[in-house]
């Protein structure tokens, strides 16, 4: 859809108040790859989780602005807990937060002391703070291999993730908590069967959240990152692209002359994270402003919480 004049010159105000408010603040704005694309184009950097992860770590200056779901701007706090982190929009939140809370997470704990805890850093702060490890979608595999073989392990909470791990690592006492991705978990192998028939020289790349009958036909698994940056550098020139369609902003602006098809899923009949697109422009130029909604953290939180992630990034 095409912008009218006005809007245009709307977005372009906005876009200068953005950037002054950037400077006066001393801010980085970090960006996933599902942000709309006029919030890429103006990001300091655009990443995956884990990469946004380790950009925040490293940031030096006093502000990030964090434009991704909640849970990845309080894992900025937690591995730099001197910055003010804030966030467009408070209620941008993930369903697998919300498949797992802290207390149930505690009484397994209580329950099976023996097991390893491995977390997907979808999850809560209170989350982390019970678990052993955290994991991305990029490092899944390779946080579970680091853990000896007869080591239980409760792996949460996404259950198509987790069996994807349990499937590459071969392991046998892994349990797995049963949450889901409302935007992975709901894309249907047969509208991903019917866009294949549609396209059939189209290659498929998929993200681990979504459900084994789809990561059965991809041609290449991984974050969406790694989905990116695989597509670019592959010589085939059509893919069907099974993530959120913010990935196309990168996608196409890195490979403009690649096709990328898109597969609805059954939720909203869209490929978009309802969390993800509450960030906007105008509520990202307001939290600049206002540095608010802000991550807030106690001491405590922030030290046990940070332990497991330090360990995953240790990796
Ligand atoms: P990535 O780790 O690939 O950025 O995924 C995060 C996410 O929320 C996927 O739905
Ligand atoms: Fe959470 Fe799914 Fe949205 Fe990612 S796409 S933030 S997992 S709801």
């Amino acid at each position: 859809m095409g912008y009218t004049e006005g809007e245009m010159i709307a977005t372009a105000s906005i876009t200068e108040e953005i950037l002054d408010l950037k400077r006066q603040r001393g801010a980085c704005i970090l960006a996933h790859h599902y942000q709309d694309a006029e919030i890429q184009e103006l990001a300091d950097s655009i990443g995956d989780s884990l990469e946004l992860a380790r950009k925040a770590k490293d940031f030096e200056g006093d502000v990030i602005a964090f434009c991704g779901v909640w849970f990845m701007a309080e894992t900025a706090k937690v591995l730099n807990p001197h910055k003010t982190v804030i966030v467009p929009d408070h209620e941008a939140g993930c369903s697998l937060v919300d498949s797992c809370p802290t207390e149930q997470v505690r009484a397994f704990r209580r329950r099976h002391p023996d097991h390893v805890i491995v977390s997907y850093i979808n999850t809560s702060v209170g989350v982390k703070t019970e678990s052993d490890i955290i994991c991305t979608s990029r490092n899944a595999v390779k946080v579970v291999q680091s853990i000896p073989a007869d080591q239980p392990i409760l792996f949460l909470p996404d259950v198509n993730l987790g069996n994807y791990v349990k499937k590459e690592t071969g392991r046998q006492n892994m349990k797995i908590w049963q949450g889901a991705c409302m935007v992975h978990a709901t894309f249907p192998s047969r509208r991903l069967l019917k866009m294949k028939s549609e396209h059939p020289d189209a290659m498929i790349v998929a993200h681990p959240e979504c459900p084994a009958d789809v990561l059965a036909h991809a041609d290449y698994i991984g974050s969406t990152s790694a989905l990116i940056d695989w597509t670019i550098a592959h010589p085939h020139n059509e893919f069907i692209v099974m993530t959120e369609s913010g990935v196309r902003f990168s996608l196409e602006k890195r490979a403009p002359h690649k096709k990328f098809w898109f597969v609805n899923n059954e939720n909203c009949n869209c490929s978009e994270c309802p969390y993800m697109k509450r960030n906007t422009l105008e509520k990202l130029r307001d939290c600049l402003r206002d540095l608010s909604p802000k991550v807030e953290l106690s001491a405590d939180t922030i030290a046990r919480a940070r332990l497991p992630i330090e360990r995953m990034l240790a990796l």
